[in-house]
């Protein structure tokens, strides 16, 4: 039987950077422009074409996510809901899915990225291993940056370093094979104490099984002020 591609929303967390803003709310109902957060990663899995999706939470605020996105009906999706009782990490969050999951690939995407653009190509061409994708940022020291070499050959992960080695950010937006599930329960946590997406994509470069791919449209993690301003201006004019 054909492999689907299921979408995880990573939508837990403490959102601590976005405070006091986000010491009464989850910061992915905060709105940007006219919209909840969260919509815009949700519209950016159905635009690519997933159908059922997980979203993944902190047990705080949950019962605002359901009240928002119901079954996915109205979306023309189906929407299941699971709970990180405490944010140990992007790579823990997207553990919560691994039933959800099953044998399937995942589209996995952070609640806090923002895009315009459309990854049916890419999402229809994955066959295994991992894709990753990437943009141009002035600010590299924020992110997962990314090295890349002749041929668009991965040369190193590394995640918020103090010398980036590159001008790109690895954006929130992963596609994974069933493995990821197998690479997390091999992770040790950060000196943050979080299991890192990061670790788990340095993974699949170590056993050459990761692509990356340009970002083309624009992208906002909005997981700060300026970047939560940039994308509400942007669709305010849209
Ligand atoms: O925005 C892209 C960046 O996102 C990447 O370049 C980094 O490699 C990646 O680690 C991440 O960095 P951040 O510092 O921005 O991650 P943050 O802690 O803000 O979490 C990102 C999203 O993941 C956020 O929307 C909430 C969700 N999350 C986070 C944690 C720590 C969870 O669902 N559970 C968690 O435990």
């Amino acid at each position: 039987m054909q492999k689907k591609i299921k979408g995880v929303i990573c939508a837990g967390g403490m959102g601590t950077r976005l405070a006091p803003l986000t010491n009464i709310m989850n910061k992915h109902l905060l709105p940007v422009w006219n919209k909840p957060m969260v919509l815009y990663p949700l519209n950016t899995l159905i635009r690519a074409g997933v159908t059922d999706i997980m979203v993944v939470t902190g047990p705080e605020y949950a019962y605002q996510f359901v009240r928002l996105l119901g079954s996915g009906a109205a979306y023309g999706v189906n929407i299941t809901y699971r709970i990180q009782d405490k944010p140990g990490g992007i790579a823990d969050a997207l553990r919560m899915a691994r039933d959800f999951v099953g044998g399937d690939d995942c589209a996995v995407i952070l609640g806090d990225n923002i895009f315009d653009e459309d990854f049916s190509e890419a999402f229809g061409s994955f066959m295994s291993g991992a894709t990753v994708f990437y943009k141009e940022t002035d600010n590299a020291r924020a992110y997962g940056v990314i090295e890349i070499g002749p041929g668009g050959r991965v040369l190193s992960i590394e995640e918020k370093p103090q010398a980036p080695k590159s001008n790109l950010a690895q954006v929130g937006l992963y596609l994974f094979d069933c493995q990821v599930f197998t690479i997390i329960d091999s992770l040790k946590p950060s000196s943050r104490g979080e299991l890192e997406i990061t670790d788990v994509t340095d993974a699949y470069r170590i056993a050459e099984e990761l692509i990356a791919k340009p970002v083309t449209g624009p992208w906002w993690d909005v997981g700060s002020f300026s970047g939560l301003a940039a994308a509400a201006e942007y669709f305010s004019k849209k």
